[in-house]
């Protein structure tokens, strides 16, 4: 996730953490807040495909899926460019690296990233009745993984240590705010638009199944030759050793793989690394309120 390549992105003297600034009470990076009102103009086109997540729930991991079972399964074709190059961040729009732009100027059929909350995603994808792939994960391990991201990528903001970096996920003051309000809100908007909503820890536990779920929403045959090539590349293992995924293009003083690799652990139940016994029972206390009313149940272990 290149989160921030922004005007000075060349300079590593230049490179800052970036700051928080709300955008309709939802803490955003500034620069994007900055430019709110292109992104919220944005025009979605009906043959658009987005794929949306909460960072770190497996959007690099779905974007790989979803380019490879749109070339065929051909990895070739898919080691045209870095994944952040072939699937444009519609949010991210510094001055020089303007992913808006580059989604703009791209030919159709389009397949676009957002992290965007429900409520912020330009109406256009709406009006549009654009497909989207929404990919949640449980908030323990969503949780350690954006911790570890925020020490690695050199423009997110400061993460402070793991006990003031948890209490911000909780009460909504990271990038992209709260957890609990993403995965619910395109939770209850999937029984109204277009959407598959996938879950990383079904992904982990059985990744053709879940790819043969993609392929049918997207209404794409898959023979099983391909649907194996899509399962070998996409393993963990396989992402973790190929430079157009795993983000090692990126200029090593905007991401330090040295301090975590951004293909990292890619496992269920890493947080019982990280996670206090009170930090554990804290989360499990917020998220029974937060998502108690919903069908909306995630696993922290398989
Ligand atoms: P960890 O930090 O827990 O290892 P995103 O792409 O949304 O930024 O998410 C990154 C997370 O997804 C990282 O989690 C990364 O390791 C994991 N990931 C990426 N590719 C994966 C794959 N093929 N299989 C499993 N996990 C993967």
């Amino acid at each position: 996730m290149d989160l921030k390549a922004g005007k000075d992105a060349a300079d590593p003297k230049a490179v800052k953490r970036t700051t928080l600034v709300e955008v309709q009470g939802v803490p955003m990076f500034s620069d994007t807040a900055e430019k709110w009102g292109p992104i919220w103009d944005f025009k979605a086109r009906p043959d658009d495909l987005l794929i949306c997540t909460y960072p770190k729930a497996g959007t690099t991991w779905i974007q790989e899926i979803v380019d490879m079972m749109q070339h065929g399964g051909d990895p070739q074709k898919c080691a045209r460019a870095p994944i952040y190059v072939r699937i444009p961040f519609i949010e991210i729009c510094p001055s020089i690296f303007s992913r808006l732009e580059e989604a703009e100027a791209m030919l159709s059929p389009r397949t676009l990233k957002s992290h965007l909350p429900v409520q912020l995603l330009p109406p256009s994808f709406w009006e549009q009745n654009c497909k989207i792939i929404y990919v949640a994960r449980n908030a323990k391990d969503n949780a350690v993984s954006y911790f570890h991201f925020h020490r690695m990528d050199q423009e997110m903001p400061e993460p402070g240590n793991w006990d003031q970096f948890l209490d911000n996920f909780l009460t909504g003051k990271l990038s992209y705010g709260s957890w609990f309000d993403h995965v619910r809100g395109w939770w209850e908007a999937k029984d109204r638009y277009p959407i598959l909503y996938l879950f990383y820890e079904d992904m982990k536990e059985d990744l053709a199944r879940e790819i043969r779920k993609v392929a049918q929403f997207l209404g794409l045959e898959l023979s099983e030759p391909v649907l194996n090539r899509i399962v070998r590349h996409t393993a963990f293992e396989s992402m973790k050793a190929n430079p157009m995924a795993n983000y090692s293009t990126m200029p090593p003083h905007l991401m330090d793989h040295t301090t975590s690799p951004f293909m990292r652990k890619g496992t269920v139940g890493d947080w019982k690394e990280q996670f206090t016994v009170a930090q554990s029972e804290r989360l499990d206390d917020i998220c029974a309120r937060e998502l108690g009313g919903s069908s909306l149940t995630f696993r922290t272990q398989l």
